[in-house]
Order: structure tokens, then C-alpha cells, then sequence
């Protein structure tokens, strides 16, 4: 156990998921005393608070105190077409959400030190070749907006006088969750290949990395404002493919065309798949941030060679 200079009592919304139940473990593990907000129907431990974001209800009491708080929730982007149901699901479990937990720590009597807000690579939209650092301007598609709004709603926490960060996480490789898992189905079945033109730059970062980062944001009251959350070398979905196949000791010599999935997946296919983003994490270079895997194919090794992925 690596122990925390500085012991916080943190609370996590979306505790359950990928980077929530990896960063609990962490912060547990160096000492810190974290809860979850608990949506209905979920079981509650001692340190959780109870919140139901539709509602906009939370157990303010039981808030106060708090020092950190970081923001995880959102319906998967992944899960299902993008109908106008579900398009309004994502937004609302990311924005309305953000909005009842900045209102609430905003209104505290003792107001926490720090808001760590969850945010996207998906900012940028489809950018070609471009180099995108922190400062460059949002995308316009509708994943784009989301995050634009979503952040809105987070800077208004860093209006109020609390530091915010806003973890711009690009995909987030790990082998017990998230979009990598589905991504190695085809190579299993010897029909890996690249999507559409194979050059969309791809912008990734290892779990490990993303929670290193995250602890870091709670921790360092240096950092506020965006930060990307990649690896320093992002790469195209060709070289991506390459590199799962090599791994994985599979082909990847299949090629899927941009419309057979778009008419698989509609719009969700261009935003996820065929989005071309170069994302360069210059915050975290600059602040020298010591990334576990820089490069992909070390980072696949790593995570892949886990059981149930040979
Ligand atoms: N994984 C990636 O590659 C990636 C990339 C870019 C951005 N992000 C963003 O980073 C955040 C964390 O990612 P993750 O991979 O840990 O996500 P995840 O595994 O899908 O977990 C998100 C959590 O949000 C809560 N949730 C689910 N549906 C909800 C709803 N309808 N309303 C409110 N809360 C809901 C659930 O937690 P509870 O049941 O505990 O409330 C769920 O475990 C997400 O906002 C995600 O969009 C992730």
C-alpha cells in the first residue's frame, strides 16, 4: 500500500464502473476513506450517499464533509443505435447529472476542496489528421455537443471556487471492461480487420494510466481545468488492428467498409469508429506525468496476456 500524504474523504458517482471500481481500489489502497453515490436500487455501504439524478434528490447531509468528489457516471455511449430515446438518455445521465452534483457541493456549508469531472476524447469530433491538445476548439457532431455541454455543466463547480478537472479520457483499454473486450471478438473468429479507411487516428490510453491520472487530479491541487487522458502516442485503426492481431498471434487482415457499419450501427458508427482524433496529452507531458505505457503494443501485451485472452 502506497500511502497518501494527505488522507481525503472522496466520493465517487459511478463507483460501479470501469474507471470507478479500478479507482476506488486505488485510492482505498493509498489510504483515502471513499464512498459512492448510489443510485436507487443500488446497495448502499457506510461512507456511500444516496442520489437519484433524474430526481435531482441527494442526501445533502450525509455530503458534507466530503473533500473530493469525482464525477464517473453516463449511460455506455456504446450500448445500443442512437435513437432519439437514447441519445436523450446519454445526455441526461451526463449533464442533468453533472448539474444536480455541482448545485449540491456548490451549496454546502463546507464546500469540497475539488470536482473531478469524467469527459471524452469525443470533445474534439472528427479531425482529420489534425494534432489536438487541450486548447483546440470542440467538434460539432452530436457526441461533440454532449461532451461541450457536459463540461459546461462541470465549469460551473470551477465558477464557484471549487478546482475542476475534466478527464478527457480517450478509449480506455483494459481487459475487464469497456470497448476493448468487443473490439477482440472478431480476431478470435479470424476475421479481425481495420474499420473504413484504417487511417482514423485512434486515441487510447490503459486503464492503469487513466486511474494514475485521475488520483493524481484528486491529489495535486495544482491541476485544474482539461487534461487529455491518452497515451502520448495515439495511432491508426490500421496500426491499431496490426497491433491486436500481432498480440493476440490472430489475422487482422479483414477490412469492414465505412457503410456496412454505418448501416450496422448508424450515426454511432461515425462518431465511434470512423471519428478520426489525434489526441496528445500536453498536460500531462508538461506536469512530466510518469505513463505506464506510452506505446500500444507493450500496453496489449500487458493487458491481454490476463486469463481468458490467450
Ligand atoms: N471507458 C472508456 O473508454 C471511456 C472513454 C471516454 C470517456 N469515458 C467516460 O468516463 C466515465 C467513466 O467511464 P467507465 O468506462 O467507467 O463507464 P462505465 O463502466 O460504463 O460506468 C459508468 C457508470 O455510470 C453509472 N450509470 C450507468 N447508467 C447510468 C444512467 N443511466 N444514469 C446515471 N448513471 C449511470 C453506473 O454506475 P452506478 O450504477 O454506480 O451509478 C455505471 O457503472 C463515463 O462517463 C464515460 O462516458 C469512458
Amino acid at each position: 500500500m502506497v500511502q497518501a500524504q494527505n488522507t481525503m474523504r472522496i466520493l465517487i458517482s459511478g463507483g460501479s464502473g470501469l474507471v470507478g471500481g479500478a479507482l476506488t481500489a486505488r485510492l482505498r489502497n493509498a489510504g483515502h476513506s471513499v464512498g459512492h453515490l448510489v443510485r436507487p436500487g443500488g446497495a448502499v455501504s457506510e461512507g456511500d450517499v444516496r442520489w437519484d439524478p433524474p430526481e435531482a434528490t441527494i442526501d445533502v447531509p450525509a455530503m458534507e464533509g466530503v473533500e473530493a468528489v469525482v464525477h464517473l457516471s453516463g449511460a455506455s455511449i456504446a450500448d445500443g443505435r442512437w435513437t432519439p430515446q437514447r441519445k436523450a438518455i446519454l445526455r441526461s445521465s451526463r449533464i442533468d447529472s453533472t448539474r444536480v452534483l455541482v448545485d449540491t457541493i456548490s451549496n454546502l456549508r463546507r464546500r469540497p476542496a475539488a470536482f473531478i469531472c469524467a469527459s471524452a476524447v469525443g470533445y474534439y469530433g472528427d479531425r482529420s489528421n489534425e494534432v489536438l491538445t487541450e486548447t483546440s476548439e470542440p467538434g460539432t457532431d452530436f457526441l461533440a455537443l454532449l461532451v461541450r455541454d457536459w463540461e459546461a455543466e462541470a465549469m460551473r463547480a470551477e465558477a464557484n471556487g471549487i478546482r475542476t478537472v475534466r478527464l478527457r479520457f480517450g478509449l480506455i483499454l483494459a481487459a475487464e471492461g469497456g470497448a476493448l473486450p468487443q473490439m477482440l471478438m472478431p480476431f478470435k473468429f479470424f476475421i479481425g480487420g481495420r474499420l473504413g479507411g484504417g487511417n482514423q487516428w485512434m486515441s487510447w490510453v490503459a486503464l492503469d494510466d487513466a486511474v494514475n491520472v485521475a488520483q493524481r487530479a484528486i491529489e495535486d491541487a495544482r491541476v485544474s481545468g482539461p487534461v487529455n487522458v491518452v497515451a502520448p502516442h495515439p495511432v491508426q485503426n490500421a496500426e491499431f488492428t496490426r497491433a491486436v492481431g500481432k498480440t493476440l498471434h490472430k489475422p487482422a487482415v479483414m477490412h469492414v467498409p465505412a457503410f456496412v457499419l454505418r448501416m450496422a450501427l448508424g450515426e454511432m458508427a461515425d462518431s465511434l469508429l470512423l471519428a478520426s482524433q489525434g489526441v496528445v496529452p500536453s498536460r500531462l507531458i508538461a506536469m512530466g506525468f510518469p505513463f505506464r505505457f506510452e506505446t500500444l503494443e507493450p500496453a496489449l501485451r500487458a493487458i491481454l496476456r490476463r486469463p481468458g485472452n490467450e
